[in-house]
């Protein structure tokens, strides 16, 4: 089974009710410039969950950025996958890198956390990625292939699961790695999926995520083993966003 490619846009904490017209902007571009051979995603902070998804388009779906594992209870400040459901988000996006650093978030609570989303019958977006020192220690695929070995749970499936890679150095610095760096990494996830889930494994789409813009987009989703982006930046500005969901249109 191929995976269908995903155009994610993870708004972090940037956006306010104001935002809308945003979303408004590229639902109105999605029509205008017709269909795109993938899914479309905008993860906004929790404060816009809601409104987003009541006042979403057909074609883009509304996501979020975290979640708690417990379904409810006695943690001031969390949100659980539940809530994110009942709130119209149809994907979570778990294990971010700036979640791992900020909050210290482990393989296993991030494996938990996408056990929680899957237990809502939401997808999980699980990210993965090296920072710059361990790039330069030659140890990139063995950061990468431990964190997807370790942070996506037993049940994961390509209809309930995305992978993520993410390289830490490449997010918001306007730096990437070449094409042959990208399809490298992809391939090497692509691998151990297949030899952990089977068959199945051709079948989770594999994004890739850090500075990609419109100008980049269409080369560094041809590369091997890519099927889709995870944008931050660029996908705060419609325009900007729509212009690398071209990389996806004929
Ligand atoms: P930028 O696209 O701003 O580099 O961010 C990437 C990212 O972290 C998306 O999750």
């Amino acid at each position: 089974m191929k995976p269908t490619a995903l155009v994610a846009g993870n708004w972090k904490m940037n956006g306010l009710a104001s935002s809308q017209a945003e979303l408004e902007a590229l639902a109105n571009l999605l029509k205008e410039g017709g269909t795109a051979d993938c899914d479309v995603l905008i993860c906004p902070p929790f404060t816009l969950v809601a409104a987003f998804a009541a006042a979403s388009a057909a074609g883009i779906a509304i996501g979020a950025q975290d979640c708690h594992t417990a379904k409810n209870g006695a943690h001031t400040g969390d949100i659980s996958a539940e809530m994110l459901k009942d709130a119209g988000a149809t994907y979570v996006i778990v294990g971010h890198s700036e979640r791992r650093a900020d909050h210290g978030e482990s393989n296993d609570l991030v494996k938990a956390k996408a056990e929680a989303v899957h237990a809502e019958g939401l997808k999980a977006i699980v990210c993965v990625g090296e920072t710059e020192a361990e790039r330069d220690a030659g140890r990139t695929l063995d950061v990468v292939l431990g964190q997807v070995a370790n942070s996506l749970p037993a049940a994961a499936t390509p209809s309930n699961t995305i992978v993520a890679y993410e390289p830490v150095w490449a997010i918001g610095t306007g730096r990437t790695p070449t094409t042959d760096d990208v399809a490298e990494v992809h391939t090497a996830i692509r691998e151990a999926l297949n030899e952990r889930f089977g068959a199945a494994g051709e079948g989770f789409a594999i994004l890739y995520g850090g500075s990609v813009k419109p100008s980049n987009a269409h080369e560094l989703m041809a590369a091997a083993n890519v099927n889709g982006a995870l944008v931050g930046g660029a996908s705060l500005k419609a325009t900007d966003f729509n212009g690398i969901i071209d990389a996806y249109r004929n």
